[in-house]
């Protein structure tokens, strides 16, 4: 039975039952939308909160493959991986001016920012621009004969992942 089929009240104005309907109809919308809202809420809450982040922990292959001199720019997970006569480092790619990616320039054995022009060395020292400090470096060890990036975890500046030429 709706607010249409209700009898008239006796001794009400057909104006005044009319405006009554309508205020019914007008709250009872408004309960409709606030438990909908209220249902929508619920729904968000118990949905599991979860970020489905990139793996931060990668193998880049075994260090005997990798000739001394080499740059491996692991586009993806945005690290750089140097091989040097005494070891390996692992240098995050991110700028640390603004954030940007930067890119390896072979030609000048070094890296380059291409948001403002920040260079960096090899071993990522600041060379030019306005970046305020060297690339971090990042965790690099050896699990079952490969070498493994952990790029959530920083190294100290000069960390070297000592292993003879
Ligand atoms: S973000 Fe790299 S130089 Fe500004």
């Amino acid at each position: 039975m709706s607010a249409h089929d209700d009898p008239p009240e006796p001794g009400l104005e057909p104006q005044e039952q009319a405006r009554r309907r309508f205020l019914l109809l007008v709250g009872s919308g408004a309960l409709g939308a606030a438990g909908l809202g209220l249902a929508a809420a619920t729904l968000r809450f118990i949905e599991p909160n979860v970020l489905f982040e990139e793996e931060r922990r990668f193998a880049v292959g075994r260090p005997e493959d990798v000739p001394v001199g080499t740059v491996l720019v692991l586009v993806r997970q945005r690290v750089f991986v140097v091989r040097e006569p005494r070891g390996f480092y692992a240098l995050s790619a991110v700028c640390t001016h603004l954030g940007c990616i930067t890119r390896y320039e072979a030609e000048r054995r070094g890296f380059f920012c291409p948001c403002h022009g920040s260079r960096y060395s090899l071993g990522g020292a600041v060379t030019a621009g306005p970046a305020p400090q060297s690339l971090v470096r990042l965790q690099l060890t050896i699990e079952r004969e490969q070498l493994v990036v952990d790029a959530g975890k920083l190294a100290l500046p000069d960390s070297l992942l000592e292993m003879p030429a």
